[in-house]
């Protein structure tokens, strides 16, 4: 099989920033959260302006935005940046999940009704409503969503003779950074504008593949995009990785597909692999991250170990399994994480 010949020669070449040596695949993880756990606060709640929300956690001092994209439709991408978000939130970062795709998959995915919403990331694309006034609460602790509705498929064109076009999200989120520790923005299945505007606002990219007999097929598109936006409107972009998803490791093809990914694209794989899991699509189906519908799937346990092998790279180290903890400052982070019970 080589549907990928020469891609990663497009790719820019390394930089020298991916700390893989000597990194453990993390298997299979088990979460001290209960389903119980989950705060009570209503959905769609307006997030106010007050100095309470989004404080820093102590384990990581400065925002990371992360993109996930790859206009390949029905990836994971949605399912990916929802479940990635929700994980970063119970390992106790403070985390904005931006719905840049006009389908609102993410915003329903959380269980916020676009009915409800006052401004979305439309109107502050547009700069007739303030980040901050779109922001809204999920129904999961630490998780704000900055939604999306329909009218987000007519921003490309209403913008297209706008000033600084491809920069307009990312002004918008950089009065947020500091309130967050992550934000992650669910990208739509175009190289359009609008998925320009998130790349541009993003410091990394993380590409979902789906381990299926196309899964290679649109990368070098993908990656052309990508070199395009880091040389002319984000030099600092950066590749957070491939994650291959929606793998049946019982089918032969799914084996090859991720041998040859792994094969061809090296340490830009991650590690984690996220499993065909039916639950993770049921969550979406009832307005939840599959932590806090069903934290013992394998779908839960997938993204959360894709939160600790990321926070791992990024210096931000939350507790795993295995790791040694006995200092106070490691037991209120596993406070924090647990709700005080293990
Ligand atoms: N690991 C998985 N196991 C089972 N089903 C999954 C998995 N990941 C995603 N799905 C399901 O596959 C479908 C597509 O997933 P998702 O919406 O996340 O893809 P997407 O790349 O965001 O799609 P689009 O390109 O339309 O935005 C959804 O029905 C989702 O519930
Ligand atoms: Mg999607």
């Amino acid at each position: 099989m080589n549907h990928a010949g020469g891609f990663p020669l497009l790719f820019w070449p390394p930089e020298g920033q991916w700390g893989f040596a000597g990194e453990v695949a993390i298997a299979r993880l088990s979460v001290a959260v209960p389903q119980a756990d989950v705060e009570p606060i209503p959905r769609g709640l307006r997030v106010p302006d007050g100095p309470e929300i989004g404080v820093s956690s102590e384990t990581l001092s400065m925002s990371r935005t992360i993109a996930v994209a790859n206009q390949k439709g029905g990836v994971g991408k949605t399912t990916t940046a929802i479940n990635l978000s929700a994980s970063f939130a119970a390992l106790g970062k403070q985390v904005l999940l931006v719905d840049v795709d006009p389908q609102g998959n993410a915003t329903s995915g959380v269980g916020v009704a676009r009915a409800d919403l006052q401004a979305t990331v439309y109107e502050v694309l547009l700069g007739s409503a303030r980040p901050q006034d779109a922001l809204v609460r999920t129904g999961v602790p630490r998780l704000d969503l900055l939604p999306a509705s329909r009218d987000l498929v007519g921003a490309e064109v209403e913008l297209i003779a706008a000033q600084g076009r491809s920069r307009r999200l990312r002004s918008a989120l950089e009065p947020l950074r500091e309130r967050y520790d992550y934000i992650v923005l669910d990208c739509p299945p175009s190289l359009n504008l609008l998925t320009v505007n998130a790349l541009t606002a993003a410091d990394s990219v993380l590409i979902p593949l789906q381990c299926e007999y196309f899964a290679m097929e649109g990368l070098a598109e993908l990656i052309r995009t990508l070199k395009l936006v880091k040389t002319r409107l984000n030099p600092p972009l950066e590749r957070e990785g491939i994650l291959l998803t929606m793998v049946d490791r019982r089918n032969r093809l799914a084996q090859q597909v991720e041998a040859e990914t792994r094969r061809l694209f090296g340490p830009l794989v991650l590690d984690t692999r996220i499993p065909r899991n039916v639950r993770l699509s049921e969550a979406s189906s009832f307005g939840k991250p599959a932590f806090h519908y069903s934290v013992r799937s394998p779908g839960a346990q997938a993204y959360m170990a894709l939160a600790h092998e990321l926070l791992r790279r990024h210096g931000a180290v939350a507790p795993g399994p295995g790791r040694r903890r006995s200092g106070r400052g490691e037991r209120l982070k596993r406070d924090r994480v647990s709700g005080g019970r293990e």
